[in-house]
């Protein structure tokens, strides 16, 4: 059964509501009618969807699952994605809005229309064409929050090409090992990066993950610190040289609704990432409605922010697809929240007068710590629509959002949906649902979720158990890249009797049937909101020559939700376990995957705890870890081990 992280046990007892004002309700973009609408014909519900893109073909049916789990939405349609996003904005007469108002790190800013948006898409599509890339090569990105990102991606949608992003903190191995696995043809990066006031390098990282990567072609490399990096003749171009040259002209084609758009990475239970495949009409719908709905948003009047990096999937649906496929105007930050003062967000808003903020419950809780004085010193009464991601939002957190940052006014929406998921799946509507702090509530009008329990059923209200996908929707992903068997295994084998979709979550129903998230019930942690498996930083710390042993565990953590907590074994009596050899060992998981999974602590023990059969018991290990009394070990192989592991950390070894 579901095993409960026992922090979040607290979340269930909560029972204040906050309903929509009658004011915020009436000019809403969706209504309750809309549910009814979703659940009497769903593929009429999302057909109706579709007609928010500009098709050049349209579809002759909405959903074919008769290949189940590879679906199929809005088959026979065409469309371009890149066109839905800038081009058709510009032909509406719409090219003067800003579509994205950008802030530089140090303090330089842009702002670039939606017609300048055109051109520059148009003339990195040139660019790549003359590079050779043709619909369906592979284009991995490594870069940080800056224009040219965006662009890049929506360059590869408009030209049929497949972006891979890859997080602008991974290793080069990390980014290697995907670059790899996409038999990417060409790299897009930056010379550096601004990160707390300073410059980091980019392309050297580039460099040494390239070395000796068959399928790569060229490299081609944004301008951004200026710093000195060395350009590998024949295979570097710099993207002023490259991209500025080119015509503005580019007459976008239509690929099919099912033609691949993009791969994005993310951690399974093994220590192989997966390749999460997303394709382009049904992708486009569901990202486009979610946005509109979800964030109540209004193209030309509101100013949007979503504060994730394009290196995770939600920087590819709410920045990038959903949000210009709906001619947002918004703002796209480089930096850290703190630099150079911890109130750069609050001045951010009140510069840009931004109405809808959507970011992760870690940062909010990291805010928190800063102090209320903070945020109470800017105008944020532009605010109306507040958005969380990435992991369940405790109830003082989601309160303190409220009103510090939201003037106990502006709705705040908690959506819980994955990188599979491709879009918001379960969230309130900010106009209808009267919001539960800590609960994403229901699933969307057109998408269904149930909760069950180890044999498919679903429970009562009240009852805890599994979230499950039990209804195909236009955003799923559609396989894994490379590996259809990993993809039937790990998220429809669970429940291969009833076809659901086994998403991984532990969730609850309460007594008005809304549901509650409970983290992950397979190996994977959730540090601030980053999808990170235990199997792969006890990889990277086996790899290290010190290291014989290694169990990794998620720790409930106050700011960053889990905090990876490390348990190694070192080879041979003579090895030192201090504070040096522990401070090398945290670097290099760092140096093996990135900063994201560096353990917040490791400790050296003697043993670990296995069953019978040897598998480790995670379980008893992050009772440790969390500094709790040590649960059953009556299928320990060696019950003694508890006892030398609790003795070995108290004398501080
Ligand atoms: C996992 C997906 C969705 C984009 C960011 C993370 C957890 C996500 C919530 C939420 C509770 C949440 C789940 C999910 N999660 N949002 N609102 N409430 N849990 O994407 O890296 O694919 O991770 O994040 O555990 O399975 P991801």
């Amino acid at each position: 059964m579901t095993e409960q992280s026992p922090g979040l046990s607290n979340l269930l007892t909560e029972n204040r509501t906050f309903p929509p004002s009658d004011e915020f309700a009436a000019q809403a973009n969706a209504t309750a009618e809309w549910y009814q609408r979703g659940d009497a014909d769903r593929e009429a519900f999302w057909a109706e969807q579709a007609e928010r893109l500009s098709w050049d073909t349209k579809w002759t049916q909405v959903l074919d699952w008769s290949n189940a789990p590879f679906a199929k939405w809005f088959v026979g349609g065409k469309l371009n994605v890149a066109y839905n996003c800038v081009d058709r904005h510009v032909e509406a007469g719409h090219g003067e809005q800003v579509a994205i108002h950008w802030v530089g790190e140090p303090g330089d800013t842009r702002d670039i229309t939606y017609a300048q948006l055109k051109d520059e898409v148009s003339k990195a599509a040139n660019a790549l064409l003359s590079l050779g890339v043709t619909a369906g090569d592979r284009v991995a990105i490594q870069l940080q929050m800056i224009p040219e990102a965006i662009v890049a991606m929506l360059a590869c949608a408009r030209i049929g090409a497949l972006h891979s992003v890859v997080f602008g903190g991974f290793s080069p191995t990390a980014l290697r090992s995907r670059v790899d696995d996409a038999a990417a043809k060409v790299v897009i990066t930056s010379d550096g990066q601004y990160r707390r006031g300073k410059a980091a390098p980019m392309k050297a990282n580039v460099d040494q993950a390239l070395d000796g990567a068959e399928s790569v072609e060229k490299v081609i490399v944004v301008r951004r610190t200026g710093e000195d990096v060395p350009m590998s003749e024949g295979r570097d171009v710099w993207w002023h040289e490259l991209v500025d040259a080119q015509s503005p002209e580019h007459k976008p084609e239509a690929f099919d609704s099912e033609h691949p758009l993009f791969i994005l990475y993310t951690s399974g239970t093994t220590g192989k990432p997966k390749g999460i495949l997303h394709t382009s009409g049904g992708y486009l719908t569901q990202t486009a409605y979610t946005h509109n709905v979800v964030f109540d948003h209004k193209p030309g009047k509101d100013v949007y922010w979503c504060t994730a990096d394009i290196g995770w999937v939600t920087g590819h649906s709410y920045i990038v697809y959903g949000p210009l496929a709906n001619r947002v105007t918004q703002v796209v930050y480089e930096g850290t929240p703190n630099t150079p003062h911890e109130g750069r967000h609050w001045e951010i808003i009140q510069n840009y007068k931004v109405s809808i903020y959507y970011t992760a419950p870690t940062l909010i809780r990291t805010f928190m710590k800063w102090g209320d004085d903070i945020p109470a010193k800017y105008d944020l009464s532009s605010l109306r629509v507040l958005g969380s991601v990435g992991e369940p939002i405790n109830p003082e957190a989601w309160i303190w959002y409220r009103e510090h940052i939201g003037a106990g006014k502006a709705p705040v929406v908690d959506t819980w949906w994955q990188t599979e998921t491709g879009a918001i799946m379960i969230s309130p509507l900010p106009g209808v649902t009267a919001t539960k702090p800590g609960s994403a509530q229901t699933a969307l009008p057109g998408i269904s979720a149930i909760v069950v329990d180890d044999a498919g059923k679903e429970v009562p209200a009240g009852g805890g158990g599994y979230l499950v996908l039990d209804k195909p929707w236009p955003s799923m992903l559609r396989g894994i890249w490379g590996d259809d068997e990993r993809f039937r295994e790990t998220y429809w084998s669970r429940f291969a009797d009833q076809g659901y979709y086994f998403a991984g979550d532990g969730a609850k129903y309460d007594n008005d049937g809304d549901i509650w998230l409970l983290g992950r019930v397979d190996d994977v942690m959730n540090v601030s909101g980053h999808r990170i498996s235990t199997t792969e930083v006890e990889s990277a710390l086996v790899s290290h020559p010190t290291v014989a042993e290694a169990a990794v565990v998620g720790a409930s953590d106050p700011t960053t939700g889990q905090g990876i907590v490390a348990f190694v074994i070192l080879r041979g009596n003579a090895v030192d376990g201090g504070d040096a050899a522990v401070q090398e060992l945290r670097n290099h998981v760092a140096k093996e995957i990135g900063p994201i999974a560096k353990p917040r602590q490791i400790m050296v023990v003697p043993e670990l705890p296995k069953t019978r059969s040897g598998k480790i018991m995670r379980r008893l290990l992050r009772d440790v870890a969390e500094n709790r009394q040590i649960g059953d070990v009556t299928t320990l192989a060696d019950s003694s081990v508890m006892d030398l592991i609790s003795a070995g950390l108290q004398s501080g070894k």
